[in-house]
């Protein structure tokens, strides 16, 4: 198997980064998208697929014929409004959109009471799966009720319109009653993966100064209880929290300490009150969510979506871009509810489409490594959306083991998070999904909310390695470094030209930011353009090929990590003098986190480089969490840097990913240095 085309492959892409994020002259004159790729074989769709599919080719001509029309065409056929909206843009506000302003919605309504209504209460919204193998499934009535339920445990907690809830949970049903009954009562959540430690719980808590945090004892990963409540109770250890309110779920029956009138179980809340809740429209501007994403600087930056816009563009894009046939699909989506991937399209592009779906709680090796496949035969899963880095890892274990189930309900394939590189994108489509399954390629952010670019699956000749084309009602540019657009085949930065619907409204608490962020780099006068971050070419074709962030944000299997927040971590150690650190390529993370550390001068020799490095590393992931972890630290006497004091990554990075070093080694500062000399000349 191609491990080291993957591996080829993988540099590429990494080379293109360099490039794209210094913009220099050879990026900009990138060669033959075929050489870039690897990879020339087309996919059309067949007649049979183009035939029942939900989007059909007119869709890209009537969005275009009137951009503003189509979207407000799609927030009336696919959304319940309480109160219906007659202004759907107000881009007056620039660069903060009103979409559907004058509208009033019950996002929780939208995805729960009306398939109820409408006689799809029998319906299975959710078959769950424990990592344990215990199950539950709740029908679209079962699960409406238990919102209800916990809409009103948490009014009862004073939990009102505007109010920020902190929800730190394991992929269990829980945590999506939890967020649905935010969303129904106005209140803002705020999820924080689970994965994330202490620190960055409290941080995040005290950010959006949050009233209440929704959590469980525990959850299972890895065949093992992962304690979640001993993570709240550090979080909120300190002075001067704004939580009034611990709520628990009972889910890992682990130890857990308990603080008398803060900390209250969900199941005895759950028991106390009314079944009945009537939702209320909010107006659709009404903040839904916060989430927190990693920047170019240290602190993480509070992204907030609002309600109906978001709403309309989650439900769109997942209906379309998988061709979701509610009454028969099965949808399995692998994303933790933590990240923007599971916001949209495990919680509310699902259930606001009636979708049925699977939800799994643990590791996909855990307790073989064909669990997911097993999950994909027991449920018939028919669309199924992952991220590269999973793909990869199963390649790597090799295709006996999908093969040995029955993967045949599979009919579309979805992959986010990072560029799919051609190998990976065959193997998908010829392994999982027999050789015949579209794959969509979804290019979004947790800013954009939904899914920006992606093919169209009865519609798009697929391409493997390129996430093709924008989304009906969603335009796309490709800039150079002035502010033109660039033509094909070269290659540039990639914004957003007209405002779309779930859009960020801002950074929590930070507008400053916000505007600086994603606006400053290419609006001028009232054209505003929203700034991704990312690198992209476009081929002959017309279609578009992701480069990877051009700022100092690394993907590690498909998560955003900030290296300044990695580099903040490690400084925050008393050994630590100085830190720097460097996305590498990596065979199975797409990147990782690589460390360059110089120890204060009173700890030199006061551990071996070996030891050092060990402590590192765990004090990363205790700080951040454990995806921070660094696959390696670097001991170094000295960090190369420019003149004028700048720490020159490039060169960190050349030689982060110009050997091939274990989990553990570590350099000695000579040799370190000697490399970066030897690239200096
Ligand atoms: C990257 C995840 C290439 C990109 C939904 C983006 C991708 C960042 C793709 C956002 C894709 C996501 N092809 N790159 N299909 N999908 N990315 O906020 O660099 O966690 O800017 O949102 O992931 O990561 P985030």
């Amino acid at each position: 198997m191609g491990g080291s085309r993957i591996e080829r492959f993988t540099c590429t892409y990494s080379s293109r980064f360099l490039a794209v994020r210094e913009i220099d002259e050879d990026l900009m004159s990138t060669n033959s998208i075929d050489s870039l790729l690897h990879e020339s074989r087309r996919f059309p769709p067949t007649a049979e697929f183009s035939a029942g599919a939900i989007a059909k080719p007119e869709i890209y001509d009537e969005a275009k014929a009137d951009r503003v029309g189509f979207w407000a065409d799609q927030a009336r056929d696919l959304l319940h409004w309480h109160k219906p909206f007659t202004e759907t843009l107000d881009w007056s506000g620039a660069p903060v959109a009103r979409w559907f302003g004058d509208g009033e919605l019950n996002v929780a309504y939208n995805c729960l009471d009306r398939h109820v209504e409408s006689g799809n209460g029998d319906r299975v919204a959710i078959h769950w799966e424990g990592e344990p193998g215990d199950t539950r499934s709740l029908t679209y009535a079962e699960l409406t009720a238990e919102v209800k339920r916990a809409a009103n445990v948490l009014a009862g907690l004073g939990i009102g319109k505007g109010d920020r809830v902190a929800i730190y949970m394991p992929v269990i049903p829980e945590a999506v009653v939890a967020m649905l009954a935010v969303a129904r009562l106005g209140a803002v959540h705020s999820v924080v993966f689970g994965g994330f430690s202490s620190e960055s719980l409290r941080s995040r808590i005290d950010d959006a100064s949050a009233k209440l945090v929704i959590t469980a004892d525990g959850g299972w990963r890895k065949g093992k209880v992962f304690p979640l409540k001993a993570a709240v109770d550090g979080a909120l250890a300190a002075e001067g929290s704004t939580v009034e309110h611990v709520l628990v779920v009972r889910r890992g029956e682990n130890e857990v300490e308990w603080s008398e009138g803060r900390d209250l179980w969900w199941h005895d809340e759950m028991a106390k009150v009314a079944a009945e809740h009537v939702a209320e429209g909010f107006e659709a501007e009404n903040p839904l969510f916060i989430l927190y994403t990693s920047g170019t600087t240290g602190k993480p930056k509070g992204i907030l979506h609002t309600s109906g816009g978001y709403l309309t563009q989650v439900a769109f894009t997942h209906k379309n871009v998988f061709d979701l046939h509610p009454e028969r699909d099965v949808y399995w989506c692998t994303a933790d509810v933590g990240w923007i991937t599971g916001h949209s399209y495990v919680v509310y592009g699902p259930l606001a489409n009636g979708a049925t779906q699977v939800m799994y709680e643990g590791t996909p090796d855990t307790p073989h490594p064909g669990r997911w496949w097993e999950l994909i035969e027991k449920y018939k899963v028919s669309i199924f959306y992952t991220a590269p880095t999973a793909i990869r890892s199963f390649m790597k274990l090799g295709r006996e083991i999908p093969d040995g189930f029955d993967l045949s309900s599979i009919r579309v394939l979805g992959s986010v998070g990072e560029p799919i590189n051609p190998e990976a994108w065959i193997w998908y489509r010829d392994v999982i999904g027999a050789g015949t399954a579209p794959i969509v390629d979804t290019w979004w952010q947790t800013e954009t909310g939904g899914i920006m670019i992606s093919a169209l699956p009865g519609i798009t000749t697929l391409k493997p390695g390129s996430a093709q084309v924008p989304m009906p009602g969603i335009k796309i540019d490709i800039l150079g470094e002035d502010g033109t657009r660039v033509d094909p085949p070269q290659g540039g930065l990639l914004v957003v030209s007209e405002p779309w619907p779930s859009m960020l409204r801002g950074i929590w608490g930070d507008p400053e930011r916000f505007r600086e962020t994603y606006w400053s780099r290419f609006s001028a006068g009232d054209t505003w353009k929203y700034f991704a971050g990312d690198g992209a070419h476009v081929d002959s074709d017309g279609d578009i090929v992701l480069l990877g962030r051009v700022d100092d944000v690394m993907n590690v299997s498909g998560h955003r990590l900030s290296t300044q927040e990695i580099e903040s971590a490690l400084v925050s150690h008393p050994m630590v003098a100085e830190a720097a650190v460097v996305g590498a390529a990596d065979e199975a993370t797409g990147q990782a986190v690589v460390a360059f550390v110089i120890l204060r001068s009173d700890q030199e020799g006061a551990q071996t480089v070996d030891e050092a490095s060990t402590i590192l590393r765990a004090h990363v992931a205790q700080q951040i969490g454990a995806i921070a972890r660094p696959r390696q630290v670097f001991i170094v006497a000295e960090l190369p840097k420019t003149r004028s004091g700048k720490i020159m990554r490039r060169l960190l990075q050349d030689v982060a990913e110009g050997r091939e070093l274990g989990d553990t080694t570590t350099l000695t500062d000579t040799s370190v240095m000697q490399i970066i000399t030897d690239k200096l000349n």
